[in-house]
């Protein structure tokens, strides 16, 4: 997974009702009698392929908000049941071990994480209703029908035609197979993002003039309000959809409509620019003066979000930031890099973007407080003092990354101030640690999949992973064999073999 992609799912997490993906958690007993089917590793597989259509939620027991979702994905499906023809809506529980080898390429962003699929599990979508019982109903009714709905009148163009959502109309005046095949291929792929409608006739929509050959109209409730496009070719209709379903600004709040303009922001590629303020006080001294900021950078490739403070408090926190640094801008550029400044003015918007623009700010790094007081014998880093107790010491630096709460790291802690006891006299080694949650780690140095991860830097600058079994002789061994300070004449290279990788707790659990 890239930089910027592991961002984002955190961001999902951050910003949606979903828990991370913890490694090791108790599963409970099950209910009973149940609309939801139960499916597990020994009958997966097999029920997903006879099915044109079935939901399937991916869960945890621990996980509260999928403790608050099971009554009403009950009624739901006890009332889908019914629906001619029935919806079936499945569930998975991932702590138990054989199924979430299963589950695990359907819960990368963590759980309650619920998947359409269908033709035997050929496609598989995102589900993207709500959470409500009326929601789940109204969304998978709609999905269980054909992907692209007729438009014959006004009256059908009131009803398919939702002024709060994104529309995408295909006007076909003329009979063209081709490019009616390419349109409901396209919708049939894009229908949990977006509605999809046809009509031969332009005059029963809503916006927009007449049109003398077959063109595709997207209605969305922001910016220009709709966009029209005549590029049949299925990869242009797609970038056409998504480019022009991206607002200049999108909101992030607690109205729920809101939230799939913020989807669709976070999927954008480019620059994110965030800009949070208490929407409760600030909100009108900002909101103008940062969209004609947003206007100008149009086509630029930068995306705009405008953000609650209080509703963007767990997105402020996973980058480090407080909502007492509010207002506050903030941009996430295309490598993963962040730049900040607290406590903006809505006047110094535009100035402060295109010093960003120009390559004139320094990047952000999210960082501990520096220790005042470290004098254990392992040694403590942080963000900001990686690059002098590490990249410029001149000595050789064995670094463990490890988070709170890990349980291989907790296990190793004893062995580490073993080997940090052990190197006490030798003024050349240091052994510390920097906790890899809380502090950004340069991704383009060191290799962090899991914790702990260790690391030599030698004195000559080299850096070495150790990918051993984590005993104490084995990282002794480690660090003399690839030290770049002369080892003591006393040490004897064995030939203990390098055993495979020993086992790590996930990144991503981080939050
Ligand atoms: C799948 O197998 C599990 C375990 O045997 C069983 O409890 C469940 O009812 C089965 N699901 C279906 C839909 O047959
Ligand atoms: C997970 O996804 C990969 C890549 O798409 C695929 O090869 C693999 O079979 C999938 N695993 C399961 C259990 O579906
Ligand atoms: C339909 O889509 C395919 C794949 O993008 C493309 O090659 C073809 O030209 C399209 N047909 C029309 C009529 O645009
Ligand atoms: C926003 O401002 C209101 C009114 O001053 C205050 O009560 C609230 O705590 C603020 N919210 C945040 C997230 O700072
Ligand atoms: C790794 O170390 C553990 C004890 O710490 C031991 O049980 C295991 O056999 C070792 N594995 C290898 C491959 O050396």
């Amino acid at each position: 997974m890239g930089k910027t992609s592991t961002i984002l799912s955190t961001l999902l997490v951050a910003l949606g009702a979903i828990c991370a993906v913890a490694a090791d958690d108790q599963a409970e007993n099950e209910i009973v009698e149940s609309f939801v089917w139960t499916l597990d590793h020994t009958n997966y597989s097999h029920i997903i392929s006879q099915h044109k259509m079935i939901v399937v939620e991916f869960y945890a027991p621990w996980c509260g908000y999928c403790q608050q979702l099971e009554p009403k994905y009950e009624e739901a499906a006890s009332v889908l049941n019914s629906h001619d023809p029935p919806v079936i809506l499945a569930k998975m529980d991932t702590t138990i071990p054989e199924n979430a080898e299963l589950a695990r390429n359907y819960t990368h962003n963590g759980v309650p994480s619920i998947k359409i699929f269908r033709n035997g599990g050929k496609t598989v979508h995102d589900y993207k209703g709500t959470r409500e019982t009326e929601g789940i109903i109204a969304y998978l009714r709609k999905h269980a029908g054909p992907a692209s709905l007729e438009i014959k009148s006004k009256e059908d163009a009131a009803s398919l035609i939702d002024e709060k959502k994104i529309v995408v109309a295909g006007i076909f005046p003329e009979l063209s197979l081709e490019k009616i095949q390419n349109f409901t291929a396209l919708a049939e792929d894009l229908r949990v993002d977006y509605d999809f409608v046809h009509t031969s006739d332009a005059k029963l929509l809503p916006r927009g003039g007449p049109v003398d050959k077959p063109t595709i109209r997207l209605f969305k409730p922001f910016d220009e309000l709709y966009a029209d496009f005549e590029d049949f070719q299925v990869e242009a209709m797609q970038n056409f959809i998504e480019e022009t379903s991206v607002p200049i600004m999108a909101i992030l709040d607690d109205n729920p409509e809101n939230q799939q303009f913020v989807n669709h922001f976070l999927h954008s590629p480019g620059d994110k620019v965030f800009l949070f303020v208490n929407f409760s006080t600030d909100v009108d001294a900002f909101k103008s003066k940062y969209y004609d900021v947003a206007v100008s950078y149009k086509g630029k490739e930068a995306n705009f979000l405008l953000g609650d403070a209080e509703t963007g408090k767990r997105a402020l926190q996973y980058f480090g930031l407080d909502t007492n640094q509010t207002p506050l801008i903030f941009v996430l550029d295309m490598d993963g890099s962040k730049y900040v400044q607290r406590h903006v003015q809505p006047d110094s918007l535009a100035s402060w973007l295109k010093d960003y623009k120009d390559g004139k700010l320094k990047p952000y790094l999210k960082s501990q407080p520096i220790p005042e007081v470290n004098d254990e014998p392992v040694k403590v880093v942080v963000a900001e003092t990686l690059e002098d107790m590490v990249f410029n010491s001149r000595k050789d630096v064995l670094l463990e990354f490890y988070r709170i709460g890990c349980k291989y790291c907790e296990e190793f802690a004893p062995v580490l101030d073993e080997i940090a006891l052990s190197f006490e006299k030798d003024p050349d080694v240091l052994i510390a640690k920097i906790d890899g949650a809380e502090n950004d780690i340069p991704r383009d140095q060191f290799e962090v999949q899991g914790f702990p991860t260790l690391y030599l830097k030698s004195a000559t600058g080299r850096l070495s992973r150790f990918e051993g079994n984590r005993t104490k002789e084995a990282i002794i061994e480690f660090i003399q064999t690839n030290r770049g300070t002369p080892a003591p004449s006393n040490f004897v290279k064995s030939d203990l073999p390098v055993s495979e990788q020993a086992q790590t707790d996930p990144v991503k659990d981080e939050l």
